[in-house]
């Protein structure tokens, strides 16, 4: 079994309806679609940028080597999506308020004909931070994902190692006086489409993210300041265990499960921790 991804970049521009932006809507080929590394259609003034990421699961085709061509993927998502997506902000008279649950449903069931079935799930980029991803296999639910940051220090030291072998096992990270990092979190949250085809708004999640967490993390020595690192080294896992367990209860008071947290402690550098065993709260 084969996994590949591929990612279609576009822009959505008010007034441009399907059929403008170059080419007909119908055109398989690509002719006259001109720089879709950056963006096709391409920006106009104002407009929206976003990205689509697919990723498909399959055989290899024992000739052609692949099992999907991704030009059919860039085709169905511009032949299909884009004008979609033109005609339901044209349609729209307050699109802060559209129905993205089933916007999604309706994303993934007209990329269906062109792919065969090949597509397990995708992911609409709104913006560079923050995601919504809906699974062929589960398509009540959306994987709302938005990032935030923190800033804070940090020693690496284990209390029942003797300092000779903490600096043997952590190095400069075990520094008396700590050191800081610029972190990255991804709160991932499985919401539930409800009837009206709505999701969890994300400032909904905001408000919990920065009241568990960012509060409690931004600007701190978490050594010194966090108690649940005062005997457990904050490392980036442990980090973002504590992260996971403050925010499993609050996500749940919002009729929604919190599905994975992932840190950056540096670029290089990230860690994603899932708790597969909790139980869903009882309602
Ligand atoms: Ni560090």
């Amino acid at each position: 079994m084969i996994e590949l991804s591929r990612t279609v970049r576009f822009c959505l521009n008010d007034g441009q309806l399907p059929g403008e932006a170059g080419v007909p809507p119908s055109a398989s080929a690509t002719d006259g679609r001109h720089n879709t590394f950056a963006s096709w259609p391409a920006m106009r003034g104002l407009g929206r940028f976003y990205q689509l990421t697919v990723d498909c699961r399959g055989q290899v085709h024992p000739v052609e080597g692949w099992f999907i061509n991704i030009r059919h993927i860039d085709n169905a998502a511009r032949d299909h999506i884009v004008p979609f997506l033109q005609r339901t902000l044209a349609l729209t008279t307050d699109a802060s308020a559209a129905p993205m649950g089933r916007l999604m449903v309706r994303i993934l069931e007209l990329l269906e004909p062109a792919l065969k079935g090949a597509a397990e799930q995708i992911a609409l980029e709104l913006t560079p931070f923050y995601h919504l991803v809906i699974r062929r296999a589960d398509m009540s639910q959306v994987i709302v994902k938005h990032e935030y940051e923190f800033s804070a220090a940090h020693r690496l030291h284990v209390s029942t190692l003797s300092d000779e072998e903490n600096v043997r096992v952590f190095g400069k990270c075990n520094h008396p006086a700590g050191h800081g990092h610029n972190y990255r979190v991804q709160v991932a949250v499985r919401s539930p489409i409800d009837p009206r085809g709505h999701i969890l708004p994300v400032s909904a999640l905001d408000k919990i993210v920065d009241e568990h967490t960012i509060a409690k993390l931004d600007h701190k020595h978490l050594n010194c300041d966090i108690p649940e690192f005062a005997n457990r080294n904050p490392s980036v896992e442990n980090i973002a265990k504590v992260i996971y367990d403050w925010l499993a209860d609050p996500v749940e008071s919002l009729d929604a499960q919190l599905d994975a947290i992932t840190v950056w402690e540096t670029q290089k550098t990230h860690c994603t921790y899932r708790n597969e065993t909790r139980e869903p709260a009882a309602t």
